[in-house]
């Protein structure tokens, strides 16, 4: 998405009424992103078209793939029960927030798949409008991005085999642990600060961790406590030690200074709150226990 349309579309959305620019969002359940765009698309009607003729005689070669624009998402599909792949389709928590703060904006969703190191780049780069991926939410990080407001708690897990020795983080001193590149889990078992003398060996995908695990490649992998769980589910003869090593919150990145992005996610959360939106998403996704 370009940021000149998406001032004119903020511009046509505050012209229209707000029924007709939220109202897309209230009936939105699942992977219904195509729909979404276009009830919105056709319940705006002549502000749509004037937003972009505003556009394209404003910005002259500035095209838009959309009618209503693309909202460009980052996110690495190896997380679930955040994003992943299931078939041809990405889908988990982040792809339905993502979803609904495509729809409220009257746009589409376009949804860029890529390693988990490159999606702050992709932000800052402009290449995506956003980054959703589970993302924890850190000083480091905040210095190249703008965080939404938290849609989710996390910890970073310690995942063994059911007969290892290690029974708690102390145990993890001078282990080799797997961990995904680039993660909060990788930065944390790297510093000597919290786990001294440990090997870290980094993967592109968490489940690459879990892998190496079952072939004793690595004697822990360090992981988000919900991916944890799916992977845990999926392999036989591996399991999540008790005590977490860190405590976490998840938010949308985008490129700094991107405000009125950065507004309408942040509306579209509280929407999704408040509806009790989000908790069904959550649920659909982490059924409870
Ligand atoms: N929460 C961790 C972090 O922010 C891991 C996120 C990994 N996400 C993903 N989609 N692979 O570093």
């Amino acid at each position: 998405m370009k940021k000149k349309m998406f001032a004119v579309m903020l511009a046509a959305c505050m012209a229209a009424s707000l029924a007709a620019c939220g109202g897309g969002a209230a009936d939105t359940t699942t992977a219904a992103t195509e729909a979404a765009t276009t009830t919105a698309v056709q319940e705006e009607g002549d502000t749509q078209a004037d937003a972009t003729e505003a556009t394209e005689a404003e910005s002259g070669a500035e095209e838009e793939k959309a009618a209503g624009g693309s909202l460009v998402m980052a996110t690495n599909a190896e997380f679930p029960p955040y994003e992943y792949h299931d078939g041809d389709q990405i889908v988990g928590i982040d792809v339905e927030i993502a979803q609904a703060i495509a729809a409220e904006m009257g746009m589409e969703l376009e949804i860029e798949d890529i390693a988990f190191d490159s999606v702050i780049p992709a932000v800052t780069s402009g290449k995506a409008d956003f980054g959703a991926a589970g993302m924890t939410v850190t000083p480091e990080r905040q210095q190249n991005v703008d965080f939404s407001k938290t849609y989710a708690t996390a910890a970073q897990v310690i995942i063994v085999k059911n007969d290892s020795a290690i029974a708690g983080p102390a145990d993890l001193e001078g282990k080799t642990i797997g961990v995904q590149l680039g993660t909060t889990g990788d930065l944390f078992v790297s510093d000597e600060e919290n786990v001294a003398g440990a090997t870290v060996e980094r993967y592109n995908k968490g489940f690459e961790a879990i892998q190496a695990l079952n072939q004793n490649k690595v004697d822990a992998v360090v992981i988000d406590g919900e991916p944890a769980k799916v992977f845990v589910s999926q392999n036989d003869g591996i399991k999540i030690l008790d005590e977490a090593l860190t405590s976490e919150e998840y938010a949308i990145c985008v490129k700094k200074g991107n405000t009125d992005l950065l507004d309408n996610i942040n509306t579209a959360i509280t929407n999704l709150e408040e509806s009790g939106k989000l908790e069904e998403i959550i649920l659909k996704y982490i059924p409870a226990e």
